[in-house]
């Protein structure tokens, strides 16, 4: 079943970077030194790359024009104060600490926020948002909807947060051992599903009433806005700036990877309400990412970034951008493969022990299916699942994640849908041809330490 709302493309390509596809032989070569993990093969090996959508969107004319106007001074730099005001009228924020990427936002405030076993009560957090808030000595703690743990059901917000269970951790612990309560919006880990206004208002009047911070993960922000219009009831006639305004109202701080939502190669920021808050952030920041007028960024690189926040906050390239992710989405669901439901902003994530119902869950089905796309047709993608999950840090046990995932991420206006088409025709053969057919997946050959998925390795068994 295919939307028939007529899809916009609010841009036309004029430079065009060309890729090519290796032969089906070296591919399985490569695939094989690469130790099945996608992340170790140079990008010249891939044909089609949906590895992720972090800073690999492509930048507009005007932001290449604003980066000529970029200030390099070490401090008080024109670009930054071009930053901040854009910041300050897009979310709110009187005041912005910029990093080089999101996870440096997550170093400084953890820094900050966490003390020793403090608890971070939130939705399917980021892989690096829980190993910072580890590192920092606190706990992660998934608060998500029971409908965001299945890739079935077309709730509209599975990324909303239960807030009985939130209830339950603040009682069990007590407020002051809750360091910050964290919406990531949209929820990247629970497939790019949107909180709704509703949940992000109920979270913050529990945070309110128990004196707890409300923290924003807001990579995908401007996608989660447009979800909220157009599934929300009441939001149909506002504008995409209001909803931001609105969302961002209820929060005291945020973490921002600039790669994404403000499609820029490199950037981030922490945007924060509190001035005291501001003060105690911006020594972290000089330590562990630069002055705090640039923290890791050039000038260039703030100036492209204050127009792509213009840019991104657009209704006609928002409706683009989910639609192409959507008819994406729905093309592969004619195909019989089966995909998380509903289709979320940045990505369509395929369920993967349902596409390899007869490999064990404990062989990496995902990880699998990764190796496999790769094969067939050169196209590069993501595991969101077990390998990615890791262990528990109390145990040392393997988490079993309640859904193992293959994620096909769209790069933001990088890929036109003839591109997509082709990867779906890759998924359909890999579903045809092996789907019930492969009854063994893969283990570790070499399982790395904290993060694992980034550079593990792994052989057939
Ligand atoms: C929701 C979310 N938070 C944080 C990050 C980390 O951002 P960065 O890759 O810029 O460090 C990501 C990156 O993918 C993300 O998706």
């Amino acid at each position: 079943m295919r939307s028939r709302e007529r899809l916009v493309i609010p841009f036309r390509s004029k430079v065009v970077e060309p890729i090519s596809l290796l032969p089906r032989e070296e591919r399985q070569r490569r695939v094989e030194a690469a130790g099945f993990n996608l992340f170790r093969l140079a990008s010249a090996d891939v044909y089609i790359d949906l590895l992720t959508d972090s800073g690999t969107g492509a930048i507009s004319v005007y932001q290449l024009g604003r980066s000529m106007m970029g200030d390099e001074s070490y401090a008080g730099s024109r670009s930054f104060e071009e930053m901040r005001r854009q910041v300050q009228e897009t979310m709110g924020f009187p005041f912005t600490i910029p990093v080089h990427q999101g996870r440096a936002a997550e170093q400084v405030l953890n820094y900050v926020m966490i003390r020793r076993n403090s608890f971070v009560p939130g939705n399917a957090h980021f892989d690096t948002t829980k190993a910072h808030i580890e590192i920092a000595e606190g706990r992660a703690i998934d608060c998500t909807i029971d409908a965001g743990r299945t890739s079935e059901g077309n709730y509209p917000f599975k990324g909303n947060i239960a807030v009985s269970k939130l209830e339950r951790v603040i009682e069990r612990y007590g407020a002051r051992h809750i360091a910050y309560i964290l919406l990531t919006i949209t929820c990247n880990s629970g497939g790019g599903q949107p909180v709704s206004m509703q949940n992000i208002r109920d979270v913050r009047a529990l945070a309110s009433a128990h004196g707890l911070p409300l923290v924003f993960d807001a990579a995908r922000f401007a996608e989660n806005a447009y979800f909220i219009k157009e599934r929300e009831p009441g939001y149909k006639d506002k504008s995409i700036p209001e909803i931001v305004h609105e969302m961002f109202s209820y929060a005291d701080a945020c973490t921002m990877s600039a790669k994404k939502d403000a499609i820029v190669p490199m950037g981030g920021f922490i945007g924060c309400r509190d001035p005291e808050l501001y003060e105690r952030l911006k020594t972290p920041a000089i330590l562990f990412e630069g002055f705090f007028t640039y923290g890791g960024m050039s000038g260039a690189d703030m100036e492209m970034l204050a127009q792509g926040l213009r840019e991104v906050t657009d209704v006609t390239y928002l409706a683009y951008r989910i639609g192409q992710v959507r008819r994406f989405g729905e093309l592969l669901q004619s195909f019989g493969v089966p995909i998380v439901e509903p289709v979320g902003g940045h990505a369509v994530f395929i369920d993967a022990r349902k596409f390899f119902p007869n490999v064990p869950e404990d062989e990496f089905p995902a990880q699998l299916l990764c190796a496999e796309l790769y094969r067939e047709g050169g196209v590069r993608c993501v595991e969101v699942g077990s390998c990615l999950v890791g262990r528990d840090p109390d145990s040392g046990e393997n988490i079993r994640p309640p859904l193992d995932l293959c994620r096909l991420t769209i790069p933001r206006r990088v890929y036109t849908f003839e591109h997509l088409e082709y990867v779906a025709d890759v998924i359909r053969t890999v579903l045809e041809e092996r789907g019930t057919k492969l009854k063994r997946g893969l283990c570790f050959d070499h399982e790395a330490e904290g993060i694992r998925h980034f550079s593990s390795t792994f052989r057939y068994l």
